[in-house]
């Protein structure tokens, strides 16, 4: 039996990312992967999702370059094959850097299903593929899968159903897509179909769309989407499916139904907690793992990251942030997970970011809280770059007695390059004084941050 300091089961960014620290750090590190290393992220989620999103912007950007005195592209056209093709190409390239990084880390990859069989002598032990591992520590990296509920007439209509999984690998453009879940998955597929012309509905339960967000940004993102066509079916929630159509109730208590070639289901995610012998070890389970700060589970030498921990935010950064202070506390390093600081992305286009307290958040939690705001156009480079009436917002939650930051919340390009300066802002709790003295590079679309901090008198 091949033994280790540290086994990981799950080589998504919680996994692989604690590999790499482990591995660096000198830990002997097995890793478990029963499907390609990367995880969702990778293969099925972050990076496959932005390439084709990149795509559409490239294609927006073809089709409106006349804005910008740029003449013949207005009929650009859209391969959706070699879109596909090239998303295919993009993860092949990015799980290849995985591989090379456990490489160099000496990290052992197994490339099979783990189970856990329980502990000998202090030791966990794990078979796959027929072999057994121990080890002194296990970190729990399992992730998370669409959670599809079960609606009436769901397994009947067969591959019309598609999960964030599916919709990755269609052959064909839909020409109709209803996306149940206006959340955060929905709205970027959502914004990806409704870019290269497929007919897009989202029926969401909710008086909103992407539920945590900041309410204005939230709304002023839906607004820019209903201008270009997607249709939103609000506080209508879905109780069936008939064929290719999506039954649900509108707000006045009726049954509508809405039809699409293909229909997403984006209703939210379960962690991946069942199957592989969590309660060999006792390892308390309940919709998710639940651990403490340092990421440790009710069993000792047992750690969670990612996904598969209960109650956090369910984010590929979050997973990886979670894999290092729990090689960081196996090593006896100090350090604590913070939730406080994590910011959020939606790649529509516009992008929208944030991170910390909302405006509902700060009124809800009965702080004494003042808002900042100025449109994106406040910065030079903003308007050298963005022809059009797309309304953009950056908008900053402060204290009000001692002027800390408390949210950032942007609406508008490249947003997801901006917010981590806010992050950082909140993370050692700036204020927004210290926030005008940064110097910030001129032209860029991040000195809104600063322009709107100057805002406050
Ligand atoms: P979500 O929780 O963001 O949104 C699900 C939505 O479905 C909610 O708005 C909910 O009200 C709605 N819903 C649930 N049941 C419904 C029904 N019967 N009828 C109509 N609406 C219904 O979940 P989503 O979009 O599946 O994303 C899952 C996770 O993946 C999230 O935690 C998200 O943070 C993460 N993710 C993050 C991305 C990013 O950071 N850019 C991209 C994609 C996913």
């Amino acid at each position: 039996m091949q033994s280790f300091d540290l086994a990981i089961i799950g080589g998504g960014p919680g996994g692989y990312v604690a590999a790499e620290r482990a591995g660096a750090a000198g830990l002997a590190t097995v890793l478990f992967e029963k499907k390609s290393l990367g995880g969702v992220c990778l293969n099925e989620g972050c990076i496959p999702t932005k390439t084709l999103l990149y795509s559409a912007k490239v294609y927006n950007y073809a089709k409106q370059a006349g804005h910008y005195g740029v003449h013949n592209t207005e009929g650009a056209q859209l391969d959706y094959a070699e879109v596909v093709a090239r998303k295919d190409k993009v993860v092949r390239k990015l799980v290849g850097g995985v591989k090379a990084a456990m490489k160099a880390g000496k990290v052992t990859v197994v490339n099979a299903e783990a189970r856990i069989e329980g502990k000998e002598e202090g030791l966990v032990v794990i078979s796959a593929a027929g072999e057994k591992y121990s080890a002194r520590n296990l970190l729990i990296c399992t992730g998370s899968e669409a959670a599809v509920p079960p609606f009436p007439g769901l397994k009947e209509a067969g591959d019309v159903i598609v999960t964030n999984r599916e919709i990755l690998s269609l052959k064909e453009q839909p020409k109709e897509l209803v996306v149940i879940g206006g959340g955060v998955i929905g709205m970027e597929f959502a914004a990806f179909y409704n870019t290269i012309g497929t007919k897009v509905t989202v029926v969401e339960m909710l008086p909103k769309i992407l539920g945590p967000l900041d309410n204005e940004i939230s709304e002023t993102l839906q607004k820019i989407y209903a201008k270009r066509g997607i249709e939103f079916c609000l506080n209508c929630k879905v109780t069936g499916i008939e064929g290719n159509k999506v039954v649900y109730e509108n707000p006045s208590g009726e049954t509508c139904r809405v039809a699409g070639d293909r229909i997403l289901v984006s209703v939210g995610r379960r962690s991946n907690v069942k199957g592989f012998g969590l309660e060999n070890l006792g390892v308390e389970v309940g919709r998710g793992i639940p651990a403490d700060d340092r990421m440790r589970t009710n069993v000792p030498g047992v750690y969670v990251a990612g996904d598969a921990v209960s109650g956090t935010p369910m984010l590929a950064h979050v997973a990886s942030r979670e894999g290092e202070v729990a090689v960081n506390n196996i090593l006896g390093k100090e350090d604590r997970m913070r939730y406080e600081a994590v910011p959020s992305v939606v790649y529509t286009n516009p992008e929208v970011a944030g991170v910390g307290l909302t405006e509902e958040q700060a009124a809800a939690s009965g702080r004494d809280y003042a808002v900042a705001r100025l449109p994106m156009t406040y910065a030079g480079r903003y308007v050298a770059e963005n022809e059009g009436s797309d309304p953009s917002l950056c908008k900053v939650i402060y204290g009000k007695e001692y002027h800390e930051v408390l949210g950032v919340h942007m609406l508008g390009n490249p947003s997801s390059e901006m917010i981590h300066s806010a992050c950082i802002a909140i993370e050692t709790e700036m204020t927004i004084e210290q926030l005008k003295e940064i110097i910030f590079p001129h032209p860029t679309v991040s000195e809104i941050l600063k322009e709107t901090a100057f805002t406050v008198k």
